[in-house]
């Protein structure tokens, strides 16, 4: 049995698990290789150099371990790096992600559409311009959720601190009458369950994971590296913080048991994947 052509995805800590475990129900034959930032997260709060940076040798050390496609599964990642790293490395496909706002527009009936997403993708130029070609006519609420993706990088997905802090954004929305909210981190599904209890049956919760593991086949297939039909997939995860923090999401999102292993960043700004 042969190996598939690796596959990069990494985020700046756990939400990008969520992407992953898409991924792995929808191409279950590609070999993944997944990397969590767990030492840098929140990267919503740092400046879109310091974020290029790290993304760049995130990179450079996934592509090293010998994958042929890169899946940014972060969206402040995405708004800060998918260009100059699509310059960067020229022949590597990279798949990025963006605030679903296309599908909440379409499916909206009130016409008012909430994104809940972090502060560095809120300023962004991306969510500015998804917002500007898609929603049209739509009135879309962005609100920066800071501390969010931190606290639950840390493993909080519940409890009354964490109800008060997402009723405090969630609330004014449905004051101003939205029935679509977009999950605009990949931290966030890991909340759902929550945020829809919030947010009511009238109001549809969005997230794009499927559609980018679908958008990832089509590239797979246009440059010629889908896994072939005789490889068994796999995922192999590292983390540049605490190995055991995976072992709840992984369980939650159903991935089983996968060994995570420990990465270091190195003085000069070098990622080692040990
Ligand atoms: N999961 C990330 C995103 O999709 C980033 C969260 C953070 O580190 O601030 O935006």
């Amino acid at each position: 049995m042969g190996k598939a052509p690796g596959i990069g995805i990494f985020d700046s800590g756990i939400g990008g698990l969520t992407v992953a475990a898409a991924i792995r129900q929808a191409l279950p034959r590609e070999r993944l290789l997944y990397f969590g930032d767990n030492a840098h997260v929140p990267y919503g709060e740092r400046t879109a150099a310091e974020i290029l940076e790290f993304s760049t040798a995130i990179t450079e050390a996934l592509l090293s371990q010998g994958c042929r496609s890169i899946v940014i599964a972060c969206n402040t990642a995405s708004s800060a790096a998918l260009g100059p790293l699509r310059a960067k490395f020229p022949h590597v496909p990279f798949v990025g992600m963006e605030p679903a706002v296309k599908p909440a527009a379409e499916q909206t009936r009130t016409g008012v559409v909430g994104v809940l997403a972090t502060r560095a993708t809120v300023e962004s130029k991306a969510l500015a311009h998804v917002v500007e070609r898609f929603a049209h006519g739509v009135e879309v609420i962005q609100q920066a959720c800071t501390g969010l993706a931190q606290r639950i990088d840390s493993g909080q997905f519940d409890g009354p601190e964490l109800e008060a802090l997402l009723r405090g954004w969630i609330e004014p929305m449905k004051a101003r009458n939205i029935d679509a909210l977009v999950l605009g981190c990949t931290h966030y599904p890991l909340v759902r369950p929550l945020i829809e209890r919030i947010a009511g049956p009238g109001v549809r919760v969005i997230e794009p994971s499927g559609a980018i593991a679908r958008r990832l086949a089509q590239v797979l297939e246009q440059h010629g590296i889908a896994a072939p039909a005789d490889v068994k997939g796999s995922l192999d995860c590292w983390t540049s913080g605490e190995p055991e923090r995976f072992t709840p999401v992984l369980n939650y999102l159903g991935l089983g048991r996968v060994e995570v292993r420990q990465a270091l960043w190195r003085n000069y700004g070098s990622l080692e994947l040990g």
